[in-house]
């Protein structure tokens, strides 16, 4: 990993903002100034011009009893009507605030005034369910416009949404319901990924069932939307048709305000335990941040731009620029239900031209996939709309930055690389196009308003060209309030290494500039294709099939999605004595681990061996099992309980 970083702290082109883009910028110079000079001042600032409030603040954060902080806490609003009414009341009813493209390639276009209509319906058919303030609903669905509707319905009635990715299994949504104890599911027959319909109600159906006769407690209704068409079974009395009550319900609905603390969501995402972190966010703050950051780092233009932010809304970033931050800045944007490559290999970039689209926001890994098709497939489709780049969730190669840049954009559209975390709720370092010189690879500068530093292991700030580990040492208007219900981890987890300040959890460079490079994750949180997974929580997901003895998993470093799942696992000797073939066995297993969790869980590889690395204290060295998952000479081993154990598992695994 470090010689790779110092090769790329050695990249030394850049690429300063043209005059043009300058001179017509949202973002500003000066807004580092007044950050700068008050920062409170500054986002209090952000929050009242962004946002309508009901009630005015007076206060901005209070940082009375860290790290619990409140921001904007005597002032009331109501997110639902920030991102809806006031758009229509200001006259821009009829903007197109979603054009919806399926993936079989029925289309929708929704316009502001529409899309608040609906969410006043689905509104009114929640408060008849039973769902008010403070309760928790479930959604799980495919990327189709019911679900920002369903999203802001539920935050216009001040309950709280927990969005599970419509790729995990029945157990992991199984797990995030209990945890936040919802009341109510949302869901969708199916959806359509890779030219076929993936069925959605079936697992809610066994979520709900549970395993022997473990039948879930709180939820009383599941509200599904007909969407791929697929034979479901029906609950009577539990499950209700989307179409038979919302359509038909009143769209009579008037806003009511809620606190700036309310919380608007639960988003689960892993940690270093294999039960995953609710992560809290609330209203005012969050809401603040969002618009600025859409606005700033993407330099929208609210009046002409067409955005599209690829993101699933089953993570953070689809939350934060496809529903809040988008919708509360009155952005035009597009929302596509598949996957890239269906029916064929060009089907973004034939929406980027159908559409006009102007800021593209996406994912690393999925630029490099592409860049191993060839230029050619996007070279047919005309991207001269392009005039924004975004890349988000992983660190972006300087290789795959520069192929972002010449191919989609044109050869001069910034790329922002914005890093940021289900827990920070919006972007916190990024250029600012117009404004930052960008260089390939890089991140670069805390936002204005963020106040970032990268210290050692004891605390101290690195000097520029020394690498360290990335701390925010402010609090931030968007940041987590906490994880649901265990506060003590929220504590520990962020805020107990560097005392008042957080810990990110990443590692980071500063170059000679003191510009920010992000060096991937430092603890046993794996990412891949930019999506977080624990170690622990796979490893516990192979040691509950009864094959499995012990496992490791290891995240090694892959061309295409950043970092892949490899597995190391020790197999029962009754089931060797059954003679199974270890071939038979790696296959089941990467399957079962697809099954328990989701299919982007699956590993890449698993290996059966006979032993692991462990420490004389019993820890898995996963250090070593990834240098021989990456093909590497062996580290240190020094410090194993038994030093030959590595050389066992090294001649098993490369034979
Ligand atoms: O390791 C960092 C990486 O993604 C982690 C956060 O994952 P998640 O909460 O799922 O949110 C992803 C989308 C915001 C971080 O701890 N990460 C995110 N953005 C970048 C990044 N790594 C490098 N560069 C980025 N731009």
């Amino acid at each position: 990993m470090n010689t790779q970083i110092d090769n790329l702290l050695h990249e030394n082109r850049q690429f300063a903002p043209t005059e043009e883009f300058a001179s017509n910028a949202v973002a500003q110079p000066s807004l580092y100034e007044e950050a700068a000079a008050d920062r409170l001042g500054f986002w209090a600032k952000q929050a009242r011009e962004l946002i309508t409030w009901e009630t005015p603040f007076t206060k901005t954060l209070d940082w009375s009893n860290p790290p619990f902080a409140t921001w904007f806490d005597d002032g009331t609003l109501n997110v639902a009507y920030n991102c809806l009414d006031r758009h229509v009341e200001a006259g821009n009813g009829d903007r197109v605030a979603i054009y919806w493209e399926g993936e079989p390639g029925d289309t929708r276009e929704i316009t502001y005034a529409q899309l608040t209509e609906e969410v006043k319906k689905a509104a009114n058919v929640l408060t008849d369910l039973g769902i008010g303030h403070g309760d928790r609903v479930a959604i799980y669905m495919p990327m189709i416009p019911e679900a920002v509707i369903s999203m802001l319905a539920v935050a216009r009635i001040g309950a709280i949404h927990s969005v599970v990715f419509g790729g995990f299994s029945s157990d992991s949504l199984r797990s995030r319901i209990d945890d936040a104890e919802a009341k109510l599911v949302i869901t969708a027959d199916g959806g359509w990924r890779k030219g076929k319909v993936s069925s959605l109600k079936p697992a809610v159906d066994q979520a709900l069932a549970g395993k022997d006769g473990d039948t879930q407690k709180t939820v009383e209704h599941v509200l599904v939307v007909k969407r791929g068409e697929n034979e479901v079974d029906w609950t009577e009395g539990r499950d209700i048709w989307w179409h038979d009550v919302v359509p038909s319900a009143s769209s009579d609905h008037t806003a009511q305000a809620f606190e700036a603390e309310n919380p608007l969501y639960i988003l689960y995402t892993s940690g270093t335990t294999g039960k995953p972190k609710g992560i809290l966010h609330t209203s005012g703050g969050y809401l603040t941040q969002a618009a600025f950051t859409h606005r700033n780092v993407f330099d929208l233009h609210p009046e002409s731009d067409v955005f599209w932010c690829t993101a699933d809304i089953g993570w953070v970033t689809g939350h934060t620029y496809v529903v809040y931050g988008p919708l509360a800045n009155g952005a035009t944007q597009v929302m596509y239900e598949g996957t890239p490559e269906s029916p064929h290999q060009g089907r973004w970039w034939e929406i980027i031209e159908k559409y006009g689209v102007s800021i593209f926001y996406a994912a690393p890994t999925a630029i490099r996939s592409f860049m191993k098709i060839g230029r050619q497939v996007p070279q047919e489709f005309d991207l001269s709309s392009i005039r924004v780049l975004g890349s988000v969730g992983e660190p972006i190669n300087p290789e795959a930055w520069m192929w972002y840049r010449n191919v989609i954009g044109g050869g001069s559209a910034p790329i922002v690389d914005t890093w940021w975390q289900t827990e920070t709720g919006a972007i916190m370092v990024s250029p600012l196009p117009g404004i930052t010189a960008t260089k390939p690879g890089s991140a670069q500068v805390a936002l204005p308003g963020i106040s970032i530093t990268v210290l050692d292991e004891s605390g101290n700030p690195v000097s520029n060209g020394n690498g360290g580990l990335l701390v925010i040492d402010e609090p931030w208007p968007a940041m987590l309030r906490g994880i649901w219900g265990d506060p003590e981890r929220y504590k520990e987890t962020y805020w107990e290494k560097f005392g008042d300040k957080y810990f990110a959890g990443d590692g980071a460079r500063l170059d000679e500039d003191g510009d920010v490079w992000l060096l991937g994750r430092v603890d046993d949180v794996m990412n891949i294709s930019g999506h977080r997974l624990s170690t622990a929580e796979i490893e516990s997901a192979l040691v509950a099939n009864e094959m499995v003895a012990e496992a490791a998993v290891v995240g090694a470093s892959d061309e295409t999605t950043g970092q892949a799942v490899v597995a190391f696992v020790i197999i029962k000797q009754s089931h060797l004595d059954e003679a199974e073939q270890i071939a038979d066995i790696a296959s089941s297993l990467r399957s079962w681990v697809g099954e328990q969790i989701g299919p982007i869980a699956r590993p890449r590889e698993v290996f059966v061996v006979n032993e692991l690395p462990k420490t004389r204290s019993g820890k898995i060295m996963r250090r070593l099992l990834r240098d021989l998952a990456e093909g590497r000479e062996v580290g240190d081993t020094t410090t194993l309980a038994d030093t030959m154990v590595m050389k066992v598992i090294s001649d098993q695994v490369r034979s």
